[in-house]
Formats: structure tokens, sequence, C-alpha cells
């Protein structure tokens, strides 16, 4: 970044500046009032951004290869304003059943209340979403891999038939990242990323993504992000921009280690199944082959059933590198425990077992195995 100083010295240095400012301040009485109707764009009010978020939302257009981006304060506020920007009452929304689940709550308990029709569709349903698209449907939810359960979309046979229905789609690719999957190219509205994981990389902020091509949706979405005060701090934007400087060296690293972990997962006799599209024996691995170019580091387990919860209480207590916590994609490993009820409560779900959710950070994965190793042991001794 380069600047001159209030005393006309020059100064550049290799990290982005990063510029508070809730007010912005106008030249002149004509420029304040020629902006009043101004390009989304541009600077008008705190809310609507800084060039520290413009700069931002340019990396993650560029990385996306789409022509806009907005960023907003969560993941989970990416989707939500997202759909709040496009879907009126009257309209009928699909969801995909293993969409995040703030998602699918807002769709259930906020959106039906309002007069939006909402439908949740099963996940591998792909190309025969085409029976449920109605006059009325406005837009379509996807994510792939699933949340917890994995399952994969055909993104681009959907996007296909939403295009030739004129409905919107937005997926949620967190799990991929733009490294290995070009979700505009594949036809997707509204690209949506939990910054929260691989982008800020590092467990310590908030943040999401949407990437789109079409300028007067652009404008519609800067003007709901707006009006909804979806602002982001600008020292966040700051720590994104400088994970970014790793995204790809870091997700390569922790991909590679989350494959290693999942194959030895697949073989241990405590282990049902393992749900990582990138194994061959995953249900949804021939798609995920065809459309993408590598994988997360995310996995779920489902293990050999037990009746006793404190079976899973054994397992988890005995993990030395894995903290226990629900989000992912930072540089330490986690792991995370959805119970039996969460999967019997939705409509489509591929299992009715708990889910454990493992996500693999950078340490050395042999350490990690030796640590799922004896973790099994205990969880065998405890069923
Ligand atoms: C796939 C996915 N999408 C969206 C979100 C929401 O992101 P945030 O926590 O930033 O709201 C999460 C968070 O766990 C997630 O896993």
């Amino acid at each position: 970044m380069k600047v001159v100083d209030p005393a006309g010295s020059p100064y550049a240095s290799l990290s982005p500046g990063v510029w508070r400012g809730s007010t912005v301040v106008f030249d002149s009485f004509e420029d304040f009032v020629s902006r009043k109707s101004r390009q989304p764009d541009g600077y008008s009010y705190g809310i609507t951004g800084t060039p520290t978020s413009r700069a931002l939302e340019r990396q993650v257009a560029d990385l996306e290869g789409a022509r806009h981006c907005v960023i907003m304060p969560t993941g989970a506020s990416a989707l939500i304003t997202t759909v709040m920007a496009f879907v009126r009452a009257g309209d009928h929304l699909l969801i995909s059943d293993s969409c995040y689940g703030s998602l699918k709550t807002f769709g259930r308990q906020w959106l039906a209340q309002l007069g939006v029709d909402v439908e949740f569709y099963p996940p591998t349903l792909d190309a025969g979403i085409e029976a449920l698209i109605r006059p009325t449907t406005r837009m379509i939810c996807m994510e792939a891999p699933g949340t917890v359960t994995m399952e994969m979309q055909d993104i681009g046979a959907i996007t296909a038939i939403a295009r030739k229905h004129g409905v919107l789609t937005m997926m949620d690719n967190t799990w991929a990242s733009p490294l290995y999957f070009k979700a505009i190219e594949h036809g997707v509205d509204f690209v949506v990323q939990a910054a929260t994981k691989y982008f800020g990389g590092h467990s310590d902020l908030l943040m999401g993504t949407v990437s789109l091509n079409d300028p007067d949706r652009y404008a519609t979405l800067r003007e709901t992000q707006s009006i909804f005060g979806q602002a982001t701090s600008p020292e966040d934007c700051f720590l994104v921009q400088r994970g970014l400087q790793t995204f790809e060296l870091r997700l390569r690293e922790q991909s590679r280690k989350a494959l290693a972990v999942a194959r030895w997962l697949e073989a241990q006799p405590q282990v049902r199944q393992v749900l990582f599209p990138a194994l061959e024996s995953d249900p949804g691995h021939a798609l995920w082959k065809r459309q993408f170019e590598g994988s997360g580091c995310l996995l779920s387990i489902i293990l050999e059933p037990s009746d006793a919860e404190r079976a899973f209480g054994a397992f988890f207590n005995a993990l030395q590198l894995f903290p226990i916590g629900a989000s992912w994609g930072g540089t330490h490993s986690l792991i995370a425990y959805y119970p039996a009820s969460q999967q019997q409560a939705r409509a489509f779900s591929p299992t009715d077992q708990p889910i454990v959710r493992i996500s693999i950070g950078l340490e050395d994965e042999s350490l990690l195995i030796a640590d799922l190793a004896q973790a099994l042991a205990a969880y065998a001794r405890a069923r």
C-alpha cells in the first residue's frame, strides 16, 4: 500500500492500511448532494464500507472469479441477508435439508411466518429438483458437501435447471472454497463463504462473503447489507486479508492431512462410516470427483453404535489433540458431537445415528492418528 503522509512524505508498506470510520466527509455541498445517488461501490457512511472492506471484497471476488463481493459480519449473516435481499412473501424458497442450521431455522421460524413458502428438499435430489419448481419459486439454496452429513449435490445440474426457470441459486461453498470449487463457473448466482473458517484461518474472527456477477443484484445486495446494518470491523478485514496470504498453503496442507486421517479412520473397527466425499467409499464421491478439484479439511464419522452416551464421553474426553468445539477450518484440529436426535429430526438425513465431526488442522497427522487411535480404544472399552 502506498500513501502520502500529512507532511508530504511517501510511505509504502507490504501490509494494507486499516481504515476505521463511521463517518464519511465530503468536500463540498455539491459532492454531498450528488453522492446521494451513490454507486453501490461508493462511500457514503461507515455501514456501506471503507477502503479496507472494499479491498478485501475485491480480493475475494477475484478468488471466486466473480465481478462483485459483499462482506458480512458472519457466514450466517451472509446466507440470511442474501435470502432477505431477494425473497418476498408469496415466493417459494427451496432449501437443501443439508444446509447450515441457522439458514434452515431462519427459513422455518422466520420466513415461513412472513408468508414465504419454504420447502426443504432432499440434498441428493439433483436434477430431480425440477419437479419441485413452481411459477413462484424464487431461489434454491445449496451446500455441498452438506453441513455435518456431507451429502454432495450436482451443482451444475441444479443451476442449469434454475436458469431455465428463472430461479436464483445460492451455494454455501465454505468446505471446498474457491480453491477447489469455482461455484460461479458452475452457474451459481450467489456464492457464500463463511470466511470465519479458511479465509480467516486462525479461529479468531467471524466473517462471511457473498460473491456474484450481476451488477443489479449486487446493488440490491449492497443496499440490503447496509439497511440491515451488517457492517464488518476493519480490523477483522485486515485479519482476513492476512489470512488470505496463507489460505492456499494452509488449505492444501490441511486437505492432505484430512484425507490421510479419513483413510485411516475408514479402516478402524469402531468406525462404521466416514462421511467424506474424497473417499471412494463415499456415496457422493463420483459427484465430488466430477465437479471439485480438491477436498476440505472437515469430515464426519459414524461410530459403531453404542447405547451408552458415556461411551462418546470416553472417546471425546480421551482426546488430547482435538479440543471440543463446533467450528472448523482453523490451524488447530477440532472435534464436535451431533446427537442422534438432530439427525432423526431432519426430513432427509442419511443416518439416524450420532455424528462426530472432525476438523483437521496443521498438526502432524501421525500424532493426530495416534490420538484418535487411543480415543477409539477408550470408546471400545466403554461401549
Ligand atoms: C458450512 C457453514 N456455513 C456457514 C457457517 C456460518 O458461519 P459463521 O459461524 O461465520 O456464522 C458455518 C459455521 O459453522 C458453516 O459450517
